[in-house]
Protein backbone atom coordinates (compact mmCIF):
# COMPACT_ATOMS: atom_id res chain seq x y z
CA UNK A 1 0.00 0.00 0.00
CA UNK A 2 1.10 3.44 -0.45
CA UNK A 3 0.05 6.87 1.05
CA UNK A 4 -0.02 10.47 -0.01
CA UNK A 5 2.45 12.73 2.40
CA UNK A 6 2.79 16.43 2.22
CA UNK A 7 5.45 17.53 4.38
CA UNK A 8 8.26 20.72 4.66
CA UNK A 9 11.75 19.60 4.07
CA UNK A 10 14.57 22.51 4.41
CA UNK A 11 11.61 24.97 3.91
CA UNK A 12 10.44 23.53 1.24
CA UNK A 13 6.91 21.82 0.80
CA UNK A 14 6.85 18.23 -0.77
CA UNK A 15 3.85 16.01 -1.16
CA UNK A 16 4.62 12.83 -2.02
CA UNK A 17 3.40 9.46 -3.00
CA UNK A 18 5.46 6.71 -0.88
CA UNK A 19 4.91 2.79 0.09
CA UNK A 20 4.03 3.10 3.55
CA UNK A 21 6.89 1.33 4.41
CA UNK A 22 9.23 3.87 2.78
CA UNK A 23 11.28 5.61 6.10
CA UNK A 24 12.46 9.23 6.01
CA UNK A 25 16.40 8.34 5.21
CA UNK A 26 15.19 6.83 2.13
CA UNK A 27 12.57 9.53 1.05
CA UNK A 28 15.16 12.16 1.54
CA UNK A 29 17.82 10.46 -0.56
CA UNK A 30 16.26 8.45 -3.09
CA UNK A 31 13.06 10.53 -3.68
CA UNK A 32 14.43 13.96 -2.88
CA UNK A 33 17.94 13.73 -4.08
CA UNK A 34 19.00 14.75 -0.64
CA UNK A 35 21.91 12.51 -0.45
CA UNK A 36 23.62 14.29 2.50
CA UNK A 37 22.26 12.25 5.66
CA UNK A 38 23.82 8.93 5.30
CA UNK A 39 22.65 5.23 5.38
CA UNK A 40 25.12 3.33 7.94
CA UNK A 41 23.57 0.46 9.52
CA UNK A 42 19.51 1.47 8.67
CA UNK A 43 18.90 0.13 12.11
CA UNK A 44 19.27 3.26 14.44
CA UNK A 45 22.48 2.08 16.01
CA UNK A 46 24.88 4.77 14.45
CA UNK A 47 23.32 8.35 14.01
CA UNK A 48 24.59 8.99 10.71
CA UNK A 49 21.42 9.14 9.89
CA UNK A 50 20.27 11.87 12.17
CA UNK A 51 18.09 14.99 11.19
CA UNK A 52 15.25 17.11 12.32
CA UNK A 53 11.92 16.98 12.44
CA UNK A 54 9.83 19.31 14.28
CA UNK A 55 13.38 20.55 16.07
CA UNK A 56 13.82 17.50 17.86
CA UNK A 57 16.46 14.86 16.38
CA UNK A 58 15.81 11.26 15.12
CA UNK A 59 17.13 8.61 13.30
CA UNK A 60 15.26 8.75 9.66
CA UNK A 61 15.90 5.38 9.35
CA UNK A 62 13.81 4.29 11.86
CA UNK A 63 11.29 6.94 10.91
CA UNK A 64 8.21 6.14 8.73
CA UNK A 65 7.22 8.80 5.96
CA UNK A 66 4.16 8.29 6.60
CA UNK A 67 3.81 9.61 9.84
CA UNK A 68 5.20 12.90 9.10
CA UNK A 69 2.22 14.28 7.21
CA UNK A 70 2.62 18.00 8.37
CA UNK A 71 5.86 17.51 9.72
CA UNK A 72 8.85 19.90 8.99
CA UNK A 73 12.30 18.22 8.39
CA UNK A 74 15.52 19.75 8.31
CA UNK A 75 18.78 17.65 6.78
CA UNK A 76 22.28 18.77 6.69
CA UNK A 77 21.17 20.74 3.34
CA UNK A 78 19.05 23.08 4.95
CA UNK A 79 21.31 24.27 7.49
CA UNK A 80 23.73 27.09 5.55
CA UNK A 81 22.22 30.25 5.15
CA UNK A 82 23.07 30.73 1.48
CA UNK A 83 27.03 31.29 1.46
CA UNK A 84 27.43 31.48 5.17
CA UNK A 85 27.66 28.08 7.00
CA UNK A 86 25.91 27.12 9.94
CA UNK A 87 27.83 27.87 13.21
CA UNK A 88 28.24 24.10 14.12
CA UNK A 89 29.32 23.41 10.22
CA UNK A 90 32.29 26.05 10.74
CA UNK A 91 32.72 24.58 13.97
CA UNK A 92 33.61 21.11 13.04
CA UNK A 93 36.18 22.82 10.59
CA UNK A 94 37.68 25.02 12.50
CA UNK A 95 38.32 21.98 14.85
CA UNK A 96 39.18 19.39 12.27
CA UNK A 97 36.25 17.42 13.57
CA UNK A 98 36.15 14.86 10.79
CA UNK A 99 38.42 12.11 9.00
CA UNK A 100 36.19 10.52 6.34
CA UNK A 101 33.35 12.34 6.66
CA UNK A 102 30.78 9.67 6.27
CA UNK A 103 29.10 10.45 10.26
CA UNK A 104 29.31 14.19 9.68
CA UNK A 105 26.24 15.07 8.62
CA UNK A 106 24.52 13.07 11.82
CA UNK A 107 26.96 14.37 14.21
CA UNK A 108 26.41 18.03 12.80
CA UNK A 109 22.59 17.71 13.09
CA UNK A 110 22.71 16.26 16.41
CA UNK A 111 24.96 18.43 17.36
CA UNK A 112 22.59 21.47 16.88
CA UNK A 113 19.56 19.48 18.72
CA UNK A 114 22.15 18.97 21.88
CA UNK A 115 22.79 22.56 22.12
CA UNK A 116 19.33 23.64 21.18
CA UNK A 117 18.30 21.09 24.09
CA UNK A 118 21.15 22.46 26.56
CA UNK A 119 22.75 19.39 26.45
CA UNK A 120 26.80 21.04 26.68
CA UNK A 121 27.48 22.20 30.75
CA UNK A 122 30.39 20.02 30.38
CA UNK A 123 32.36 17.78 28.15
CA UNK A 124 30.94 14.31 29.63
CA UNK A 125 27.72 16.06 29.25
CA UNK A 126 28.20 16.58 24.92
CA UNK A 127 29.49 13.19 24.94
CA UNK A 128 26.87 11.45 26.92
CA UNK A 129 24.32 13.83 24.45
CA UNK A 130 26.18 12.45 21.27
CA UNK A 131 26.69 9.23 21.94
CA UNK A 132 23.98 7.94 19.31
CA UNK A 133 26.31 9.15 16.80
CA UNK A 134 28.94 6.59 16.36
CA UNK A 135 32.57 7.75 14.65
CA UNK A 136 34.40 4.79 13.23
CA UNK A 137 37.44 7.48 12.70
CA UNK A 138 37.48 8.01 16.40
CA UNK A 139 37.24 11.92 16.02
CA UNK A 140 35.26 12.26 19.05
CA UNK A 141 37.26 14.56 21.27
CA UNK A 142 37.12 16.80 18.42
CA UNK A 143 33.51 16.26 17.73
CA UNK A 144 33.04 17.82 21.49
CA UNK A 145 34.76 20.64 21.03
CA UNK A 146 32.90 21.80 17.57
CA UNK A 147 29.76 21.63 19.97
CA UNK A 148 31.92 23.35 22.98
CA UNK A 149 32.19 26.12 19.97
CA UNK A 150 29.37 26.38 18.20
CA UNK A 151 27.44 26.40 21.96
CA UNK A 152 29.76 29.57 22.57
CA UNK A 153 32.33 28.16 25.30
CA UNK A 154 35.52 27.93 23.33
FE1 LIG B 1 20.13 5.34 10.90
FE2 LIG B 1 22.44 4.13 11.45
S1 LIG B 1 21.60 4.64 9.50
S2 LIG B 1 21.02 4.99 12.85
FE1 LIG C 1 34.82 8.90 9.58
FE2 LIG C 1 33.35 9.85 11.60
S1 LIG C 1 34.78 10.94 10.36
S2 LIG C 1 33.19 7.93 10.62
Amino acid sequence: PTSAVSLTVNGRRHTVTVDNRTSLLDLLREHLGLTGSKKGCNAGACGACSVLVDGRRVNSCLTLTVRLDGAEVTTIEGLARGDELHPLQQAFIDQDAFQCGYCTPGQIMSGVACIQEGHTGSEEEIREWMSGNICRCGCYVKIVRAVEQAAGRK
